[in-house]
Order: C-alpha cells, then structure tokens, then sequence
C-alpha cells in the first residue's frame, strides 16, 4: 500500500469519465444536450440583458437565438484536425460554417454545431475564465436561471474534445466596448484549465452577444426529432424569443408570439431552511464589514441578531432575538465574532427545524402570465379552449416552489393526453415516467374529468424555483417530493375541473340547438296544418309560422 501511487482527479477528468451524469450518455444525447446546455446560457444571458436595460429604462432588445447543426464529414474533421497541427495552434485560418460542406450520409456522424446570441456577450478577461475551467460561472447566488452548476458549457466542449480533439471556438462582443474577441479554447483535463491556441481582439465591432462554436461527433438520427420538439415546447414557454434553427439544409423559425416580457427573476438572499454549516460558515466570513448599526463598538462585525437579519430572507430583529433567544438559547447581542464552531453547529441545527420563520419568498421568481403561455400555446398547438391554473406556492429546502398548470384541450390535438414539462422555463423531454409531475399526472386521473379516448388534451406543467429539486445534474427530471406531486396533482385536477364544465356548457349548449332546430320544424309544419284548416284567416302561413317562432324565442332561449 505504502508504495502506491496518488493521484488527484480533476473536475474536468471526472467528468469526462463520468459525462453521462450531464446527460452525454450516447452520442444522440450528447448532440442534445450539446444543444440544449449552449442555447440555455443565450436564454439566461438575455434574459440578464433585458433586466438590465429595463432598469436602466432603455429600450429592450428581444432575444434572437441562432443555432446552426451542419453534419460534416469524418474527412472534413480530419481535415481540420491536421490543419490545426499544422498551424502549431496558431489558429490563422478562419473559416465560417459555410465552408464546411454538408454531408447528407447519415452513418457519417460528424457535425459543427453554432449557437449565437444578441445578449450581452461577455468581457474579453472573462471569456477563459467561464469556459475553461469547470465549475465556474456567474449563477451560484440564489436566483431562478436556467445554468446552475457552472458545467453545462464545459461538458459540451469536453464532448467535442472527446470525440474530435477540436477547440471550441467563441465570439463575444460587448455593448460597451466595441470590439470582439475570437478564442480557440480548449480544457485541460487534467488541470482543470484554459488552454487557448488564439485569443484575439477585433476592433471595430457593431454586435454584441455570444457565438460559440464545437467540433463534435454525435448522432443526428436520433437527436434531430427531439431537437425539433424541444425548441417547439421551448417557444411556448419563452413567447419572447425567436430561435432560428438550422439543421443541414434545412431551415426552421420559430416565432417570437409576444411582446410581453415576463417579470424576470431577482437574486435574493438565503432562506435560513436552506442553509448549511458550511454555508453558513461562509457567511460569517463576510465580516468584517462596514455598515451602520446600533452598537459602536463592533468594529463591523453584527450582532448575531443583525446578522440574522441582514444576512437572510424575511427576518426581522424580532424574529431573530426571539428565535436565538428561545430556540437556540443563544445571547441575540453576541457579535459574530464571538462565534464558535459549536455555537455555529447549534445555529445552523436549529435554523434547519425552526417552523416560525416565514415561507421563502416567491416574489424574486420570473413566473409566465397566463395570457403568454396561452397566446403561445393557441399558435403551436392550435386547441380549441385553455384552462390555467395557478398552483399553491411551497417551499422545498429554503426555495419557493410555484407551479402553474395549463391544460390545452381539443381543436388540432391529437386524441389523449399529453404531457409537457417545464423546470425554470426548461422543456424536459426525458424520462417522463421518472418525474414528479408524471406521477402527480397519474394521481390525478384525468380520466374522472375529460374522456381522453375521445378527445385530445395537452397538459403543460411549469415548475419555477431559485433550486429546481432536480434529480441529477443532467437535469432530466423533477425529483418526486411529496408536498409537490400533491400540490401538482390538485393543480391539474383543478384545472381539468375547468375542461369538464366547458365540455359540459358545449354539449348542453348543443343539446339545446338540437332540440330548437326539432322545435322550429314542429313549428313550420304547424304553421301549414293551422293555416289549412283556417284557411289563411285571421293569418296567412307565414304569419302563423312568425308567431310560433316568436313564441319559441321567449319560452325556450
Ligand atoms: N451566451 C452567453 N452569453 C453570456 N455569458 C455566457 C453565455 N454562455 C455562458 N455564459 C457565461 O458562462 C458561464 C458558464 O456557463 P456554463 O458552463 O454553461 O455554466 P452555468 O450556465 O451553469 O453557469 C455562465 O455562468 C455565464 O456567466
Ligand atoms: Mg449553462
């Protein structure tokens, strides 16, 4: 044993080893996700970029997203690869997509895939530092986005190494400074760091946003349908934008619906349910501090008290001295200097358990009008009527969760139920039967309400949250808590309710024309008996007929 060698693993090695936890399990899914991992950072880098201009009260710009998939051949990518080697990394030659021709064989595997985006793009100094080193990123604070672990970039561009060896290239532009900076990038597995063969500055530059380019092999085959659905299901939930796809030849737009920004999500403070030792630890780090308190002599450090209060969601002074005080049996007005390992261990046990704090705040979620989601979905999927509901908000670890279900029911849909899920405004198309809201689907019985073999629903879940309880990283699926599926259940349930007494005003209503159109054909031959036997007087036929119409007006409409 003693004369073995350790050895550390890299993030980055990890996760090339383990990439399936990312969702790179098969190539298929590794040309998704690759996909998926790219146009969520332009969604959420826009998104960031229309919040700032709003608070600066400048004119929004609406997010316009392009995403290129151009098969190629294995002898084009070899092409390349040698062309690098040759250029030493010098990276002299640039060459825009359309110099890579399309190659129509199917078993050649092998595509360039562009996304490029108007946001705000990212700082020349920055651009190493997110995209060389797993496990960076901007969206660690406790905000609703889409990216969350700092990986999703880094784990497509380690596909493309994986699997051509080819740098990732990025073009990023800023509005403030006008210039761009080109980066052929590559990670270094085993130290988790930027290796880049050209950095540049072009001067001179009218755009802004991010354009990030791979080399990867993968499987259009199988990824091509699930591509389509996902930005078809995407545009429902983010109306806003318009995504241009083009896959080989083949172009698709899918159409910004709405002017209608959302209420977009606001970073806040930790709720103290979700807070751990460490975590807490860290907090405590961020003193001292200079802020204006009561006691002089603190030197910038709070009372546990302030501490509590400034440093977490919804607490008052109050609420904080009677919670140390009672709970944790700890002086309100010890300052955080004074803290220990124990009294951090007490704190943070007692934190986890206390009921009285208030629920975590749901108002920093970006939460879909219903209006959006419904003017979104009356275009793709054409129904007949739409009934959304808004579900009860609930707090899983310190986060609120809010959930809104719409159910889209008849006209174009195709007969039975359908399911679409949404987390933070992501569309989850795999392993259905694995998520909460699957299951809460199957509670519900849908059956008790709407004849699904008969007619054809869409019921479309969306969960927000500033944590998405997501089962892994690959963020495939919802985990199964509980009070969620419970909460989910009875939005479905309620919002189905919805559907039944429409189909039931529908079919009343037609009843009623039937039995009208029975009554005014009573009435006309009536009209001709009457008029034959009194021979046109006091009235004619049609006078008669008149009457009887008139009659039946007021009696039976
Ligand atoms: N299109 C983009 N525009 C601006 N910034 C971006 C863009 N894509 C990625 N970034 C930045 O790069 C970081 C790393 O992205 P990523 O590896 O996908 O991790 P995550 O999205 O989980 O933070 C992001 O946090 C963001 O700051
Ligand atoms: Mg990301």
């Amino acid at each position: 044993m003693a004369s073995e060698k350790v050895e550390t693993l890299s993030a980055a090695q990890w996760f090339k080893e383990n990439s399936e936890i990312a969702g790179f399990d098969n190539p298929g899914k590794s040309t998704f996700t690759s996909v998926r991992e790219l146009v969520e950072n332009s969604l959420d880098a826009c998104d960031d970029d229309i919040q700032l201009l709003q608070m600066r009260g400048e004119e929004i710009e609406y997010p316009n997203i392009n995403i290129v998939i151009h098969p190629v051949s294995h002898e084009r990518i070899r092409q390349k690869i040698l062309a690098n080697l040759d250029e030493g990394g010098s990276g002299s030659v640039l060459e825009g997509i359309e110099d890579f021709e399309i190659e129509h064989d199917p078993s050649e595997k092998y595509y360039v895939i562009e996304v490029g985006d108007n946001g705000p793009g990212i700082y020349h100094d920055l651009v190493s530092l997110v995209f060389g080193t797993v496990f960076t990123g901007t969206k660690y604070g406790i905000k609703q986005g889409r990216g969350r672990f700092g990986m999703g970039a880094k784990m497509a561009m380690i596909h493309a190494q994986k699997t051509t060896g080819l740098d990732t290239e990025i073009w990023s532009a800023t509005r403030d400074i006008p210039e761009e900076s080109y980066f052929r990038i590559k990670i270094d597995l085993k130290s988790n760091s930027p290796i880049y063969s050209t950095q540049k500055i072009i001067p001179d530059n009218p755009w802004h946003g991010l354009r990030m380019r791979l080399y990867l092999g993968g499987n259009l085959i199988w990824a091509k349908q699930r591509i389509l659905e996902y930005f078809k299901q995407m545009s429902l939930v983010t109306p806003y934008v318009n995504f241009r796809l083009v896959i080989g030849d083949e172009k698709y737009l899918f159409k910004r619906v709405t002017d209608e920004i959302p209420p977009l999500p606001i970073e806040t403070k930790p709720h103290p349910h979700g807070i751990d030792i460490e975590e807490l630890k860290e907090m405590t780090k961020r003193y001292p501090r200079k802020f204006v308190i009561k006691n002089e002599k603190n030197e910038g450090f709070p009372t546990l008290a302030e501490f509590l209060h400034i440093d977490f969601q919804g607490i008052g002074e109050g609420t904080a001295k009677k919670f140390l005080r009672y709970k944790v049996d700890i002086d309100p007005n010890m300052l955080l200097n004074e803290l220990n390992e124990a009294h951090i261990f007490k704190l943070s046990q007692a934190m986890s358990t206390y009921d009285d704090f208030p629920a975590p705040d749901s108002s920093c979620l970006s939460i879909l009008p219903h209006e959006s989601l419904e003017q979104a979905a009356n275009v793709l999927l054409e129904p007949e009527y739409i009934n959304s509901v808004t579900g009860k908000i609930i707090a899983i670890k310190g986060h609120p969760v809010h959930i809104t279900t719409s159910v889209a029911f008849g006209g174009n849909i195709p007969t039975g139920a359908t399911l679409y899920r949404f987390a933070n405004r992501i569309p989850l198309l795999f392993k259905e039967r694995s998520d909460v809201c699957y299951k809460a689907l199957e509670e519900a019985n849908i059956k008790r309400y709407i004849d699904v073999n008969v007619h054809g629903v869409t019921v479309i879940v969306s969960v927000v949250s500033t944590r998405i309880p997501y089962q892994d990283a690959a963020k495939d699926f919802i985990a199964d808590y509980d009070e969620l599926r419970e909460t989910i259940k009875l939005s479905m349930q309620k919002a189905f309710r919805g559907i039944k007494t429409y189909i039931s005003r529908k079919e009343a209503e037609k009843k009623k024309e039937k039995e009208l159109e029975k009554l005014k054909d009573h009435a006309d031959r009536l009209a001709i008996s009457l008029a034959k036997i009194t021979k046109g007087i006091p009235m004619s036929e049609s006078e008669i007929q008149h009457k009887l119409m008139k009659i039946i007006e007021r009696e039976y409409i």
